[in-house]
Parts: structure tokens; C-alpha cells; sequence
């Protein structure tokens, strides 16, 4: 269960290096959010825009996780972000791994981090959605926020509380379920992409979050890590 414990901040550099400086004092579950972050990260380095209006929060996960099931944490947290859209009657879908996309145009980003030697000893899930912002610069394209549909101001508050309620709703669900909706929610297969100079159609995801991929010679699975899915066509 998540939320028992919220801490809520002005400004941080990054709210998953937070719950990382402090995972020995806090207890499992606990939030934190910040109005904004002065140093927000995505995945592969990445910078996340953290300008206030938007949600930022990050959660921590302790000593229960074994590597392989990553991939469920993260259709788990995907899936609680499609229904959190979808309490604002927006319809959204999964980019795998970790997107949230409306009409090919991010809403929500999700950051896992997991630390430990041979199992996770710990893992810090971050989550980024767009609310209020309206305006996201040489972004503009590819970016999209709640306020795009509801046309008023949101309180982010509200959005992270349906989070919390989502996900912990889905902690007692079965992970074939949510897989299942994983997939009905995905939006790369039958896509094509390049890979290793061949083109390939992606065919399915694996359960452990695996992509099947088949071209004229071959079919092949690669793991989550391998990939970019940037030019999908
Ligand atoms: C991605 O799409 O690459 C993942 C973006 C994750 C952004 C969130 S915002 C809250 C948490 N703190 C961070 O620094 N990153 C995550």
C-alpha cells in the first residue's frame, strides 16, 4: 500500500534522488511530491521539465521486489495512470515501456529505479504527469497535459489522490489482469521500427516484458533495456 505517508515539498532537485537520500529513514510506501523540481530526470539521462503546475511524485518500494518483476511494477503504475486519465474521461495509451501517450503525445512519464545487489533491496517509482501546463515550448508537439481536455485549472492533489487510490486498488489484483490490460492499452504493436539495419513489425510483449519482433528472416525477443522506441512507423 502507498500514500500512508506524503511528504509534500515546495521545490527539490529531483524527487526520486529524494526518497534515494532518505530511503533508510522512510517507511515503505511513502510519497513525495514537489511543486516543482530543479533537476527532474527521465529515463536515458534525460532532462523531465518540472515547471510548477504539473504532478511530480515519486514513491518507494522496500525489499520485496526480485528483478524479474519490474515489469509488473511498471504495468501496474501504467495501468493505475490509464485509469487516473480515464477518471477525467481522457483515453490514453502505453508507449512501452514507460509512457503514457494521448494522441502521440506524452502525458505522463514513469521512472523506475532500483537499487540492491542481487535483488532489489529497494526501488524508487517515479511518476511525472502533465495537469496544468499549457504551453510546453519546442515540446509543444509532443507533449500534452490534462488542461488540454478539461480547459480549467486542475489541483494536482486531486490527481495524485486518484493515483494512490488506483494503485493500491490494483495491488490486490492479479498480475494476468493487469497484463491483459496492458496489452489493450499498448500502442506498439503492429508498429515497425528498425533494428540492427532490418525492419522489423513489433508482434507482441511477453509478461516478463519482453518484445517479440519479426522481420522477412528472422524472429527475435529483446528485453526492455535493448531498445529505443523513438522512430516506430
Ligand atoms: C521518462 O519519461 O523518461 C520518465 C520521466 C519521469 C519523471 C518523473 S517526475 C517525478 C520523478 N522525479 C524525477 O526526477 N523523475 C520522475
Amino acid at each position: 500500500m502507498i500514500g500512508k505517508n506524503v511528504i509534500k515539498l515546495e521545490s527539490v532537485d529531483s524527487t526520486n534522488n529524494y526518497l534515494k537520500l532518505n530511503s533508510n529513514s522512510l517507511e515503505e510506501g511513502t510519497i513525495v511530491v514537489s511543486k516543482i523540481q530543479t533537476s527532474g530526470r527521465g529515463r536515458s539521462d534525460h532532462t523531465w521539465m518540472s515547471e510548477e503546475g504539473n504532478l511530480y511524485f515519486s514513491f518507494i518500494l522496500k525489499g520485496w521486489i526480485s528483478r524479474s518483476k519490474v515489469f509488473e511494477l511498471l504495468a501496474r503504475v501504467s495501468v493505475a495512470v490509464i485509469r487516473v486519465l480515464k477518471d477525467f474521461n481522457i483515453e490514453s495509451q502505453i508507449k512501452y515501456p514507460n509512457d503514457i501517450l494521448i494522441e502521440n503525445r506524452k502525458i505522463c512519464g514513469i521512472l523506475i529505479e532500483s537499487y540492491g545487489a542481487l535483488e532489489i533491496d529497494y526501488g524508487i517509482i517515479g511518476v511525472g504527469i502533465n495537469v496544468n501546463q499549457t504551453n510546453f515550448r519546442e515540446l509543444d508537439y509532443k507533449a500534452i497535459s490534462i488542461k488540454h481536455f478539461i480547459k480549467e485549472d486542475i489541483s494536482t492533489d486531486q490527481v495524485l489522490d486518484k493515483f494512490i487510490r488506483e494503485y493500491n486498488e490494483l495491488e490486490g489484483v492479479p498480475f494476468e489482469k493487469i497484463f491483459d490490460d496492458y496489452l489493450r492499452y499498448s500502442m506498439i504493436i503492429g508498429k515497425r521500427l528498425d533494428y540492427n539495419d532490418k525492419v522489423y513489425t513489433i508482434k507482441g510483449i511477453s509478461d516478463k516484458g519482453k518484445l517479440t519482433l519479426e522481420s522477412y528472416e528472422d524472429t527475435i525477443e529483446i528485453s526492455l533495456n535493448s531498445i529505443k522506441l523513438k522512430d516506430l512507423y
